[in-house]
């Protein structure tokens, strides 16, 4: 069966595990070419990416498939004033599946109900970034063997930050996994969210206190203030750098505690923490591409 991925609510445990679990049988044995030979997948970035465009791009071409599309408008017939709806009409006719990163939030969905082949959310402004979870859960799943019964912290602007709110939404399926939400009081998770998680009966606790999350959880996933969020420049600058890791803080940490961050960083990861045998991101980036190909699979239902 087809479909879209737009949300991180849209998909049941079990197809999450059976996208982990497909993810996993490639990082062993590699990502078989040709299981999407013939498809074209467009590719439609927006916004700035790095890793999450490369990595498609990476996992589609390993499956066999072809990508067409384009990373910022400029160049496009956008610039002349096309709207996102006519865009992705004629861009549907040119492919099987579409990936797309766009600013404005809910901008997925609608692109998804315009688009007769399955649409992936790349990220769609502060609200959600569905795939990018299901890199974070492999890596929670890889570094802790089980996604149950964890500690797991979120760090810094859990208001604009699309990746705390789909990894906390997902994380409702294992409601014996306690949620530490630390952010500034600005900058706290938004009530839809909030709504989702606590609904869902999970134990969320919420502090300021970094230092406190960072001696007791299994899982510390650190974000960047979005700094293009932000309407007020002067506001940013007031929470940039509202928690800054640094070393000497992770003295009590627990052995096997994982630090992930989506990436890019600034001023909350310095480099120095790279040594620590804590700090996970980078691996947390290559499996970027095997967690990929086994979403672009499932979208055109081929697992
Ligand atoms: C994130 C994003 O775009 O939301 N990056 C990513 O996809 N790896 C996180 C961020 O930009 O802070």
């Amino acid at each position: 069966m087809m479909r879209d991925f737009i949300s991180i609510a849209d998909i049941s445990k079990e197809d999450i595990v059976q996208i982990l679990d497909q993810a996993l049988r490639y990082e062993e044995s590699g990502i078989p070419y040709g299981v999407i030979e013939g498809n074209v997948v467009a590719s439609l970035f927006f916004e700035p990416s790095t890793r999450t465009r490369l990595s498609f791009d990476s996992a589609i071409k390993r499956l066999g498939g072809a990508v067409i599309g384009f990373s910022g408008t400029e160049g496009t017939s956008m610039s002349k004033g096309e709207t996102l709806e006519d865009t992705i009409k004629i861009i549907d006719g040119y492919s099987d599946c579409i990936v797309m990163r766009h600013p404005e939030i809910g901008s997925a969905r609608v692109a998804a109900d315009i688009a007769e082949h399955p649409l992936i959310n790349a990220g769609d402004g502060a609200n959600e970034h569905p795939t990018q979870t299901l890199l974070d859960l492999y890596a929670i799943r890889k570094t802790q063997g089980t996604l149950d019964g964890l500690r797991v912290a979120f760090v810094g602007d859990l208001k604009h930050g699309r990746v705390p709110h789909s990894l906390a939404v997902a994380l409702t399926h294992f409601p014996t996994t306690t949620q530490v939400w630390v952010a500034p009081e600005t900058l706290r998770m938004p009530d839809d969210v909030r709504a989702a998680v606590t609904g869902a009966g999970v134990t969320v606790e919420e502090t300021t206190d970094v230092q406190d999350a960072i001696n007791t959880v299994d899982i510390l996933m650190m974000t960047r203030v979005q700094a293009e969020r932000f309407a007020d420049p002067a506001e940013y600058e007031r929470v940039k750098d509202v928690y800054v890791l640094r070393s000497e803080q992770f003295s009590q940490a627990k052995k096997n505690m994982c630090i992930l961050h989506p990436l890019p960083r600034r001023y909350e990861l310095p480099r120095s923490i790279d040594a620590l045998p804590q700090a996970y991101y980078f691996y947390q980036a290559h499996n970027g591409v095997v967690v990929r190909a086994a979403i672009v699979q499932y979208v055109l239902g081929k697992i």
